[in-house]
């Protein structure tokens, strides 16, 4: 099968709208591939602060990108052969992948990586601009979104469960930054690609927007 025909969903959103359980979910119902492109930015992130790469070293930073020794196994995230799945996940880290994804040339150095993921028999790819720049011709894109307090209070939850310690006040002013930052940067901001189907998952459960997904991508099957 050419590349170019096997079949990609993206799902993109703000931080903490439930884009990767939805889209790791709708994966595993369709036997596809999982991009969590996110976790690219997270893990040059955590590469960068464990190496004391200056945040505004844009070279260094692109070279960092552009060598990560990163393997996805399931859900495990390796770097160098270290399990840093929780790593990855802390709030300092979110914040500086934030911070970093500003910078164009580490977004390049990113960029064939992301569609080496493109594996037949399709793939789920989840980030900012996976609908607008990556996969631009994937044929359901998603917008997901849910209030800046839904998310806030999943992001608790999902911290708390992980063992990490949270504050909600916290929480709420570092969402209110990341999205601004995530959506008005100039190079791939945050925002819904052209066509793509929009989901306010903010009175929802993951399992009703799973279900909502795969019925869109039952239907453009369909058409296609
Ligand atoms: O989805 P996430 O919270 O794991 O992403 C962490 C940061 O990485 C996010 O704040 C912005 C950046 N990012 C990006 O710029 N483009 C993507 N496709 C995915 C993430």
């Amino acid at each position: 099968m050419p590349t170019s025909s096997i079949p990609v969903i993206t799902i993109d959103g703000p931080t903490a709208s439930g884009k990767g359980t939805v889209a790791q979910r709708v994966a595993q119902h369709l036997g596809f591939h999982y991009l969590d492109s996110g976790a690219l930015y997270r893990l040059t992130a955590l590469s960068a602060l464990r190496s004391g790469t200056a945040l505004n070293d844009e070279h260094a930073l692109a070279k960092l990108a552009g060598a990560l020794p990163c393997t996805f196994v399931g859900e495990k995230i390796l770097l160098a052969n270290e399990n840093v799945t929780e790593a990855i996940r802390a709030e300092e880290v979110g914040n500086t992948a934030s911070k970093i994804a500003m910078l164009p040339t580490l977004r390049q150095a990113l960029y064939g990586l992301q569609l080496r993921f493109r594996m037949a028999p399709g793939l789920v790819a989840d980030g900012r601009d996976m609908g607008t720049v990556i996969f631009p011709h994937a044929p359901l894109k998603v917008f997901l979104t849910a209030s800046v307090a839904a998310r806030a209070q999943r992001r608790y939850k999902q911290l708390i469960g992980k063992g990490f310690s949270a504050n909600m006040e916290d929480l709420l002013k570092d969402l209110t930054e990341r999205d601004a930052r995530d959506a008005n940067r100039s190079i791939a901001p945050l925002k819904p690609a052209e066509g793509a189907y929009l989901l306010d998952t903010s009175d929802m459960t993951a399992d009703q927007a799973v279900e909502q997904v795969l019925a869109w991508y039952a239907s453009v099957k369909k058409l296609a």
